[in-house]
Parts: structure tokens; C-alpha cells; sequence
């Protein structure tokens, strides 16, 4: 009988498809979040999952799954993954790496220029049938063009968002564990600045970097003291990276002029101090939601389950396996 895949979020039939040739396949119809004992339940029997970022897969969830041979993340980021946890089980994992970068680069500007320029707040007020008349002085905003852009975090999304800077006529900073090689530093245009002077001198700062315990709250009460007054700050990362709390607090003093994210520490919940805040632009984690980039993320998933069975173009070699020695210890 054909090996067993679970599904765990609906997603494009089509792309699902590829799966039937070779896989009994189970998805799910409802996009929903499932808990540690909900997913052990679906994995009881399963040979492979794809999962979405809601989803925790540790050592706890794979205990109940012993047929499980792989796991395909629908995102890049896989801090949902205890990847040590599937290594040690003998599970393979996939991401879901560039497919995604120019989509996400795209909404890390859409984002930090909707804060830079009031854009949902000033939304917010036309809706509630405010406009009466205007000010000239009224939704004033900073500039993008000509400003200084703080990349923290300079892995493939970050070096997007920096290419997409030259029309702007704007200088890029960036600051990461390591530093890029110099002939990247210069077809990006961004020069290497250590944290504090990242802080300092960023009129605009998007953070790009992935999740890890080690970079929890990178950015809290201290570093939005250091930032200018003038400042925006843009999180598509991961939530938890910011201080959300610390954020609310230092948009409310005027610590920073304005924020945007898109990812939330403990998402779907949103800190209630946040939602006071007017300016700060708030959206529920998209910025790969594109209608290419989400087939692109799907197909791409797809492509690692076929091939960790044996299947498809790049059979027994998953393109984007983040444990590639399981496989190999298992051959
Ligand atoms: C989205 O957050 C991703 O990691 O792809
Ligand atoms: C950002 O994506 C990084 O890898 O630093």
C-alpha cells in the first residue's frame, strides 16, 4: 500500500495532487491550529506530514508517530520545527527557502513605507469619516527616499530588500552574525555596521533575521532607546525577535515615530498595548502571500515529500532538506 501523507493545512488542489500518485493522502480541509495531542493523533500512521508554521513538531509530538520519515515545513523560518528532536528520530525536514525572498523583500518595503507614511492610520481616520478638511500640516510623515535603511538580519530576504533601495536614492546599513562577502556588500549596496551603530543611524529599520532563543527580544526597551525619535521599525521576522510590550511602550513615549509587523510574539494573539497604538501598522503574518510565492512555498513542499520517497526530479535528494544526513543515514 502507498505511504501515508498528512496534510496539514488546505492549500492549492492542484498542487496537492502530486502527492496521489504516490502517497494516500489526508488533508485537512480548515485551516486551523492543532494541539501537541491533536497532531500526535494525525501523525499515529502517517509516513510524511506538511505542515504550516502553526505547527509545533518536537520530540514530544514525534514520540507518537513512529512511521514518520519526513516533515515539510511550509515557510522558511522553521522555529516551529525542533529539528534536533526529528534528527535524532530519524526524520527528515524540509523549508521552504527563496521561493519566497523578492515576495518578502517586496512587503518589508510595503510595510515600512506604510509606517514612514502613516498610511493605515491615515486609512483608519478617511474610514471613520474624519476627512472634514484637510491640514497642511496634518499626516506628516518622514521620507524613504534618501534615508538611511537598517537591515538586521542580512541572509537572501535581507539582501533583496536591499537591492530594491537604489531607486530610493537610499543608503542601506546592515548588521548580521557575519559579515557578507565584500563583492556582495557591494552588488547589494549596504555597507557593515556593528548593532549600536545600526541603532543609531537607521531612519528605517527592518529585521529579517530567523528566530532563535538566542535572539529573543533583540530588540527591546533599550535598543528603542537608542533608535532616533524619527524612526520606524519593521519586523517581518519572527515574533518574539521584538519586545512587543517594550514596543507598545516606546511608540506611546515617542521613543520612535512608527512601526510595522507582521509577525507577533504568541500570534494569532496580538499584545492589547499594540492595539492602542495608532501608529503602528499591524497585519496577520503575509508578507509571502503572494498568489505565486504561496504556490511557489506549496510546490516546493511538495517536490521535498516526492523526493525523500524516491519520487519526482530530484528523487532521494529533497532540494531544500534542512537534515540531509538522516537520508544519508538511512541509505
Ligand atoms: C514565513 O514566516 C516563513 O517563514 O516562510
Ligand atoms: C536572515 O534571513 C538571516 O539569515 O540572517
Amino acid at each position: 500500500s502507498k505511504p501515508k501523507v498528512w496534510v496539514s493545512r488546505p492549500f492549492f488542489p492542484d498542487i496537492v495532487d502530486r502527492l496521489r500518485e504516490h502517497f494516500e493522502v489526508t488533508a485537512e480541509t480548515e485551516e486551523r491550529a492543532f494541539s501537541p495531542e491533536e497532531l500526535a493523533v494525525r501523525l499515529a500512521d502517517a509516513d510524511a506530514a506538511i505542515v504550516g508554521l502553526a505547527d509545533r513538531i518536537d520530540a514530544g509530538v514525534l514520540k507518537g508517530a513512529p512511521k514518520l520519515r519526513f516533515v515539510a515545513n511550509l515557510g522558511v523560518g522553521y522555529n516551529n520545527l525542533d529539528l534536533d528532536a526529528l534528527t535524532e528520530a530519524g526524520v527528515g525536514a524540509s523549508n521552504t527557502p527563496d521561493v519566497l525572498n523578492e515576495t518578502v523583500a517586496d512587503y518589508g518595503w510595503a510595510l515600512m513605507m506604510a509606517a514612514a507614511r502613516r498610511v493605515g492610520e491615515a486609512e483608519r481616520w478617511l474610514r471613520a469619516g474624519q476627512w472634514k478638511g484637510s491640514r497642511f500640516e496634518g499626516w506628516l510623515g518622514a521620507d524613504i527616499h534618501g534615508s538611511t535603511i537598517g537591515i538586521l538580519g542580512m541572509g537572501r530576504i535581507g539582501q533583496a530588500i536591499a537591492r530594491r533601495a537604489v531607486g530610493f536614492r537610499a543608503r542601506v546599513i546592515y548588521h548580521n552574525r557575519s559579515r557578507l562577502d565584500a563583492a556582495i556588500e557591494t552588488e547589494c549596496g549596504a555597507t557593515y555596521v556593528d548593532k549600536a551603530a545600526l541603532l543609531a543611524q537607521a531612519d528605517h529599520l527592518i529585521l529579517v533575521l530567523p528566530f532563535t532563543p538566542a535572539n529573543r527580544h533583540t530588540i527591546g526597551a533599550a535598543e528603542l532607546k537608542a533608535m532616533k525619535p524619527t524612526a520606524t521599525l519593521t519586523n517581518i521576522a519572527r515574533g518574539g525577535i521584538v519586545d512587543d510590550e517594550a514596543l507598545a511602550r516606546a511608540l506611546a513615549d515617542g521613543e520612535i515615530a512608527a512601526a510595522a509587523l507582521d509577525v507577533f510574539e504568541g500570534e494569532p494573539a496580538v499584545h492589547p498595548d499594540l492595539l492602542e497604538q495608532q501608529n503602528v501598522v499591524l497585519s496577520p503574518h503575509i508578507a509571502s502571500a503572494s498568489r505565486d510565492t504561496r504556490r511557489g512555498m506549496a510546490s516546493l513542499a511538495v517536490d521535498n515529500v516526492l523526493a525523500a520517497f524516491g519520487h519526482g526530479p530530484s528523487a532521494g535528494r529533497p532540494p531544500t532538506i534542512l537534515n540531509p544526513g538522516v537520508l544519508a543515514d538511512a541509505s
